[in-house]
């Protein structure tokens, strides 16, 4: 049973960051008309009520999409994502939150696929009901990292493979890069956005070293960090490692990092980066 449930979590600075990304990644694949197949490995149940009891416990949102809801100085490159997150909400009063299943979904055309992983059996039911009637996306329950050795490479030969996980386990950052490491292995020219939390040095080390031995080049890594240090059951930042990014995603994604900071860091703290890497 996983005790991770994202609810408690949604529309925290965290999915701000990464869905902000997130956008922009699928508005690069979608410049191009052949069709793209998505994967997100760890999906969650796709769309959360920031009025229930779990998303009010530690209302994580408030000191992330809440402080972005209201903004007049958005920049373009945000747009993609704050017209998500509009969609979801028929007044301009905040309720809902989007997953990435429905981010990604919005980008899609007709003949674009998405396969969406949940491994939480009630998590899954909820997210198999939220795509019930359409026909462009498969929910499975199934662990994300045996998903990407089941359904890579796709018959499109294009895509995005997105891997989100709730590093609620030990030895996550291990997981990570050899499922990575797995999937490139049999889709190499698929774009890959890994997510990660911001942990201590070591870790943050060791993490980019044994990304940088894979031998996979052209790795983009994005950070930001809204303190200084982490205060407990919550991590002072986070990451995101995107393998291949499409054309224009970089100078849009320094655009998008370095505004989010001075909005959702705390007290002036934390920073922001993004830097090669491994380059070409
Ligand atoms: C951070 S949340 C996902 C949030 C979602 N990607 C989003 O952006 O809206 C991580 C999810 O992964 C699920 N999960 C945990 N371990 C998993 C695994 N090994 N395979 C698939 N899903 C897993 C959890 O139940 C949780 O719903």
């Amino acid at each position: 049973m996983l005790a991770y449930r994202h609810l408690f979590h949604a529309g925290n600075f965290a999915d701000v960051f990464k869905h902000a990304l997130l956008a922009q990644l699928m508005l690069g694949l979608a410049k191009k008309d052949k069709p793209f197949f998505c994967l997100d490995t760890h999906a969650g149940t796709g769309h959360y009520d920031l009025g229930h009891e779990w998303a009010r416990k530690n209302a994580e949102y408030k000191s992330g999409i809440s402080l972005v809801w209201n903004r007049t100085d958005l920049p373009a490159e945000m747009t993609p994502y704050i017209d998500a997150v509009r969609a979801e909400n028929a007044d301009r009063k905040l309720n809902f939150y989007p997953g990435s299943p429905r981010i990604m979904r919005r980008f899609m055309r007709a003949h674009d696929r998405l396969a969406l992983i949940e491994l939480n059996k009630r998590d899954h039911e909820t997210l198999a009901a939220l795509f019930a009637n359409d026909r462009q996306v498969q929910v499975r329950l199934l662990d994300g990292y045996q998903a990407l050795k089941a359904l890579l490479p796709p018959s499109e030969r294009r895509g995005l493979v997105f891997i989100d996980s709730s590093f609620d386990r030990a030895q996550e950052f291990k997981r990570l890069t050899d499922g990575f490491v797995e999937g490139h292995r049999k889709f190499a020219t698929g774009v890959y956005a890994l997510w990660y939390p911001l942990m201590d040095a070591i870790a943050m080390q060791g993490f980019e070293r044994r990304m940088a031995a894979t031998g996979v080049k052209k790795i983009l890594q994005l950070e930001l960090a809204v303190r200084n240090l982490g205060v407990a059951g919550s991590v002072r930042g986070c990451g995101m490692l995107v393998v291949n990014p499409p054309f224009e995603f970089e100078a849009a994604a320094r655009k998008i990092v370095a505004w989010l900071w001075p909005v959702l860091a705390e007290n002036g703290e934390g920073s922001q980066h993004v830097r090669w890497l491994v380059p070409e």
